[in-house]
């Protein structure tokens, strides 16, 4: 099932969806015999995440730092009942501008490229009804939610062309930025980068006595990256990651914020499939307050940051240091990607204090696993393995007993050629014990579901899998790997 005929599936599915898609692999495939070395070489190549080793595109004359960035609208209830915020979404191919002054076909949730954001505060449970209006099934999820099996968004739990599903979220987990995503399977590699994907901000009434910048100064930024042609319309190519050389920041390609003289808290979300996003301001520090499953014990600060696809930092920017008329670049090692206007004074009565929210204690682990991911690279087309496998909905790779504390060691078993993967573990968020082969990062502290792991390294991870039984996937979150069998399972059993 996870062969060729699943890659050319997923793309071919798409195009059938009313996009136009010169998807490179499927075309130069399709028409010739037998697939070459080097196009055996070049889909390797593709597997490879991005690193910003190349410079971003050139845009068209004119168009960089041209538009304000988008905030995704903060959708309203459908309904407010006493006990739950119900809100409808409806799951449809759109046009939209990446670069200002083109056009794009994508797949959207509420027809924007970055879906509406739902804003939920803890305790407060959350119901969303999607409508599937286009030709594919879809399924989804919410990533680093602590979400029942039946909402999951689980690969073969699928909602068919025209069907309605509504999932529910019990916002049980401390505040954090969540983000919704498709994962259907074989299929969420092409269905994120056309654009299913969105912000889901838990809002947590225990932060309200630290007074970090709130309101007008939170402002949730989701970065992913694409492969526009001439005429700014989305290329999916299997071929090269390397080739995504256009970052969208809350959608679009370059714009700029216009900032006061204070403190901004920015929850940022990488959403590329297969991309590490290497952020800084210009050697100036900021404040990381949280990472991808909430506050950090303490702020830390830093110049530069790391981000693996799907991983999330929460950070703080004071702009009061800056004199009115000063830009400032948030960069990645391909080049800027978003440019801060400091355009007004205002007074700023927000803080970041010295202590932010403990970490829950780890408990005493009763099992260890062992989880190897690698590719077999010895067929036509690459599959992608968990404990020398494709992902098979049939079989559970780890029975786990639910309230059980558990250590997982994660390798990353492909070094010849050496691939980035990239591991994340649905239902729970967990903390990084230590890394073999590869130093900690700044970027593992804190509560986490999506980590790194670099070629010929393993990672310790530690979580607790509480209240909910079922079945739940776990991934390499780069998606095109994912797409084609990285994945594995467990169930939770009472
Ligand atoms: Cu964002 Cu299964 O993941
Ligand atoms: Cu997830
Ligand atoms: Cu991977």
């Amino acid at each position: 099932m996870l062969n060729r005929r699943r890659l050319f599936t997923a793309g071919a599915v798409v195009a059938g969806a009313a996009i136009a898609v010169p998807v490179g692999i499927l075309s130069s495939s399709a028409s010739a015999e037998s697939t070459t070395a080097s196009q055996e070489r070049q889909l390797r190549d593709g597997l490879e995440p991005n690193t910003g080793t190349r410079p971003l595109a050139a845009q068209p004359a004119g168009t960089t730092f041209t538009e304000s960035m988008p905030i995704p609208q903060v959708l309203a209830p459908s309904q407010a009942a006493p006990n739950t915020d119900s809100y409808q979404i409806d799951i449809t191919p759109a046009t939209v501008q990446l670069v200002p002054g083109t056009s794009s076909s994508a797949l959207t949730y509420g027809g924007v490229f970055i879906g509406p954001t739902i804003s939920a505060t803890v305790g407060r449970p959350v119901a969303v009804t999607y409508t599937n209006h286009i030709s594919d099934p879809v399924s989804v999820h919410l990533h680093g939610g602590h979400t029942a099996a039946a909402s999951d968004g689980y690969p073969m739990d699928l909602v068919q062309p025209g069907q309605s599903r509504t999932y529910t979220y019990a916002n049980t987990q401390q505040g954090c930025t969540l983000w919704y995503h498709d994962h259907a399977m074989g299929m969420e590699a092409s269905h994120v980068y056309y654009g299913l994907h969105g912000m889901y901000v838990l809002r947590d009434p225990a932060e309200a006595s630290l007074n970090l910048p709130g309101g007008n100064q939170d402002v949730p930024i989701m970065i992913r990256d694409v492969q526009l042609d001439d005429t700014g319309n989305i290329i999916y190519n299997l071929e090269g990651a390397e080739d995504r050389n256009t970052i969208l920041v809350n959608g679009v390609a370059t714009p700029f914020f216009q900032v006061a003289t204070r403190k901004y808290r920015f929850r940022l979300v990488n959403s590329a499939n297969e991309r590490i996003l290497n952020l800084s301001i210009g050697g100036a520090s900021f404040s990381q307050i949280g990472s991808d499953g909430g506050l950090l014990p303490a702020p830390v600060s830093r110049t530069q940051l790391t981000l693996g696809s799907a991983e999330r930092a929460d950070i703080v920017i004071d702009f009061s240091k800056y004199a009115l008329g000063t830009q400032v670049f948030l960069t990645d090692t391909s080049g800027q990607i978003l440019r801060f206007d400091v355009v007004r004074s205002e007074t700023d009565t927000s803080t970041v204090p010295s202590t932010l929210r403990a970490l829950p204690k780890l408990g005493t682990p009763t099992v260890t696993r062992q989880v190897s991911m690698k590719f077999d690279f010895s067929g036509e087309m690459p599959v992608g393995m968990i404990n020398g496998a494709a992902f098979d909905p049939d079989v559970i790779n780890f029975t786990v007993t639910r309230g059980a504390t558990e250590i997982w060691e994660v390798s990353n078993d492909d070094t010849d050629p050496s691939v980035d993967h990239s591991f994340h573990i649905h239902l729970v968020q967990f903390q990084v014990l230590s890394r073999t082969g590869s130093p900690m990062l700044p970027d593992d502290a804190g509560l986490k579901d999506t980590v790194r792991v670099p070629p010929g390294t393993s990672v310790k991870v530690q979580a607790t899998f509480t209240d909910y039984l079922g079945k739940f996937v776990f991934h390499c979150h780069y998606l095109e790997h994912s797409s084609v069998g990285m994945m594995g399972q467990f169930q939770v059993v009472a």
